[in-house]
């Protein structure tokens, strides 16, 4: 059976995308059957594992996982991951609303059931039927956060939209990772403070905001085949297998 994963924040930027192909990356690279799914209309990570900047401008990505018809993959441009990609007609799926949410649960059996060790969901940085409907389906949801003072109002709302997923859901687990933190800033020295007290060992990881990260995927390569800093590469590395369980 595969192991389902959603990368979630309403809130955008926070670098859910620049995780989730992290974490499609280290899968592949461990020889495992990878699948990346993007509810995003942006569809950044899609370009990013194709290498195509157009594919955002093309149906036939994750709005299948909705749909009767047997589901075309596109390969990534690295081995052992294929891609329903996100792209700007995923938005007609929000007006379908109850009736998406009701297909989702419908849905679950089969999608838990998909020939993939891995099934890595990057999600749209709103509440709606794109972020509720992976969470129906997945075994761990991974909270990505930038520690600043808003943050933790945000935070409350992804936490309720688990907690409700979870009605449907029960097993559903949740990890919690800091990006872009900047050490230097004073608010956000007292936000991550407050983070992990909050949440603890839910913490699987946390990072700084290091350009290296935002050069690698531009580079269509993860931190460790692109960055010369070892400590870098290993400490995203460590993470990506801690979070498969690898
Ligand atoms: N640790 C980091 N160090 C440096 N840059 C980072 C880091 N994490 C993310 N970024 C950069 O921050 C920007 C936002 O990241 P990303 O696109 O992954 O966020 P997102 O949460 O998916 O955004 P959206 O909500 O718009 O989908 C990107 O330019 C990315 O390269
Ligand atoms: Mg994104």
């Amino acid at each position: 059976m595969a192991k389902l994963i959603t990368v979630i924040n309403n809130k955008g930027g926070v670098g859910k995308t620049t995780i989730a192909c992290h974490l499609a990356f280290a899968s592949g690279e461990a020889g495992k059957r990878t699948l990346l799914c993007d509810f995003d209309t942006q569809g950044n990570a899609g370009q990013f594992l194709t290498k195509d900047l157009q594919i955002t401008k093309r149906r036939g990505g994750s709005e299948q996982l909705f749909e009767q018809a047997e589901l075309q993959y596109t390969p990534a441009w690295v081995d052992n991951i294929q891609l329903l990609h996100g792209h700007g007609y995923l938005q007609e799926l929000d007006s379908r609303g109850d009736e998406l949410s009701e297909l989702a649960i419908q849905k679950r059996g089969e999608i838990r059931k998909l020939p993939f060790d891995y099934v890595i969901f990057d999600t749209p940085p709103a509440l709606g039927p794109r972020q509720t409907a992976p969470l129906f389906w997945s075994d761990l949801a991974v909270v990505i956060v930038e520690p600043q003072l808003t943050s933790l109002t945000g935070m409350a709302d992804v936490f309720k939209n688990i907690q409700d997923a979870r009605k449907r859901n029960p097993s559903l687990q949740v990890q919690v990772v800091i990006n872009r933190y900047t050490k230097a800033s004073s608010s956000q020295k007292k936000v991550r403070a407050e983070l992990e007290q909050k949440f603890g060992k839910m913490i699987v990881g946390e990072f700084t905001t290091r350009v290296a990260v935002s050069d690698a995927l531009a580079n269509y390569q993860p931190v460790w085949r692109f960055a010369k800093d070892k400590k870098l590469n290993a400490a995203w590395k460590d993470f990506s297998g801690r979070v498969l369980g690898l």
